[in-house]
């Protein structure tokens, strides 16, 4: 097969990376792609830096054989704490994502963005380096989404615990008059409309999910890999725990082709 026609390879440590692949798959039509969701090891968020590191090799390894030609890490977990040791590994274009503070930065009048995201996140060494340039103009209150990423996994993103963890993550944040709040994980996007019920319509939800796509259309065009085929693409996912909860996620998307449960 022409290296053209593989598929594009996406990982995240759970269900959450489908908001990245859904924004890939609206605007690359005719792209395949292999989504890995890594939910037995969720959450990454909680796990130390050569834990993430050992997962997303893995996870990469997996992609690889099923001969992917370009690899999306859709977690900021993962791509904050371990793309530069992929990158490093592998000659394979891999595509990372990370909390949106810079569109947040040039956003913001009252001078103060949220960012919501995982322990892992916040803590790595390139989210403290990318924020700590960003601190000299702006104020950024950081909140940790702990038991976000489970809720999300087991299904419960409309339930009464993910309400009240929300709205005592976020109202410090309101307190704090934020005019911006950046999603810095790509399970939150799930959250948006209990998040609006809390923030009201007046403050900015901001994620990079649409920035990833641009980045990986931009990246399979430098590198001569753009689909040449004329119909639409085809998707398959692969999950390591149930798939009922993707299987939710993925439901009204005719062009996925199987999610199957596997080991790996
Ligand atoms: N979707 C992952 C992210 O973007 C979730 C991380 C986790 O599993 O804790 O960070």
């Amino acid at each position: 097969m022409k290296s053209n026609n593989l598929s594009i390879g996406i990982f995240d440590s759970g269900v959450g990376g489908t908001s990245i692949w859904k924004e890939i798959k609206s605007l690359l039509p005719h792209e395949n792609t292999i989504y890995l969701s890594d939910s037995k090891n969720a959450p990454y968020g909680e796990k130390s830096k050569q834990d993430i590191i050992e997962l997303s090799i893995k996870n990469t390894e997996f992609l690889l054989q099923q001969n992917c030609k370009l690899i999306v890490v859709a977690c900021n977990t993962a791509t904050t704490n371990a793309i530069k040791v992929l990158r490093d590994k592998y000659t394979i274009p891999f595509i990372g994502i990370e909390p949106a503070i810079k569109p947040a930065a040039l956003k913001t009048k009252t001078n103060t963005i949220g960012i919501l995201a995982t322990k892992g996140t916040l803590n790595s060494e390139l989210f403290v380096q990318t924020s700590s340039t960003f601190r000299q103009q702006i104020i950024i209150k950081e909140t940790i989404g702990t038991g976000l990423v489970e809720l999300i996994e087991e299904g419960r993103m409309y339930s009464t615990e993910m309400t009240s963890l929300l709205k005592s993550y976020i109202q410090p944040m309101l307190d704090h008059k934020i005019d911006c709040l950046v999603l810095g994980c790509t399970h939150y996007p799930y959250l948006i409309p209990q998040i609006r019920e809390i923030i009201g319509d007046q403050i900015q939800i901001i994620d990079s999910g649409e920035a990833v796509a641009k980045q990986t259309k931009s990246i399979l065009e430098k590198h001569e890999l753009l689909n040449t085929n004329s119909k639409k693409g085809k998707h398959q996912f692969y999950v390591n725990k149930s798939k009922k909860t993707l299987e939710i996620l993925l439901n009204k998307y005719e062009d996925v082709i199987s999610v199957e449960e596997k080991e790996f």
